[in-house]
């Protein structure tokens, strides 16, 4: 069977991602594939165990080539149960955030070197790279307003927490990647509403579906 097809999805704070995987999945299923959707830090036991640990900042003393690691082990054990797993039985997997998110985080924000950063990606993602990113972009401004109402109900984790500065240096580095990357990144305008930003979602996932199929 033909190795099914991973479509991650990446941005900012407040973007709309998970609303829209949620689209995304029913759109798909309509179209008859096998979907699985994950979510990142998570997806599993082990996974989640870790998620905990770096969103509630029990992890942050350690600095941030450490929590580096702590992503890219919950990343190692989703790519390892679910993710390529799924992928070998030709299913389409749509993962929210992935491998861009620590590029972005860890990465740019963060100060870990590309040089610590890259080869660790490449060891947990063997054979499990992205086909497809959509990257939300959205004004900080606005994606922090809606996730403040989020927040009201569930409290900040530990990166939602940071200055509206650092959304602004992330909204850049999500972008560079889309610039250096375009054959694999379609940028997404999240700014518009719901159902604009579902068929946006729907025309970029068609094009790359088709161009696959050829
Ligand atoms: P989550 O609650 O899933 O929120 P969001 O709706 O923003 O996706 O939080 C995940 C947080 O983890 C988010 O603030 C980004 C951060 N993160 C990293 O710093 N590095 C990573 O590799 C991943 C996958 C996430």
């Amino acid at each position: 069977m033909a190795r099914g097809h991973l479509i991650t999805l990446e941005g900012g704070e407040g973007a709309g991602k998970s609303t829209q995987m949620g689209h995304l999945e029913a759109w798909l299923l309509t179209k008859k594939f096998d979907v699985l959707t994950t979510r990142e830090p998570g997806g599993t036991p082990g996974a989640e165990a870790v998620r905990h640990a770096v969103l509630s900042g029990k992890a942050k003393h350690l600095g941030p080539v450490a929590e580096a690691a702590l992503f890219a082990a919950a990343r190692a054990d989703n790519v390892q149960n679910i993710i390529r797993p799924a992928l070998e039985s030709g299913a389409v997997v749509i993962c929210d955030r992935y491998i861009d998110s620590s590029r972005v985080y860890q990465g740019v924000s963060g100060g870990v070197p590309e040089a610590v950063l890259e080869p660790m990606q490449r060891a947990v993602v063997e054979g499990a790279a992205p086909d497809l990113t959509l990257i939300f972009d959205i004004d900080p401004v606005e994606g922090l307003e809606r996730a403040a109402k989020v927040w009201a109900e569930e409290g900040p984790d530990r990166y939602e927490q940071d200055q509206l500065d650092q959304q602004h240096v992330r909204r850049r580095a999500f972008l560079d990647i889309a610039a250096r990357e375009p054959h694999r990144c379609v940028v997404i305008d999240a700014s518009v509403d719901e159902e604009t930003v579902k068929k946006n979602v729907q025309k970029a996932v068609k094009a790359y579906l088709d161009r696959a199929a050829q």
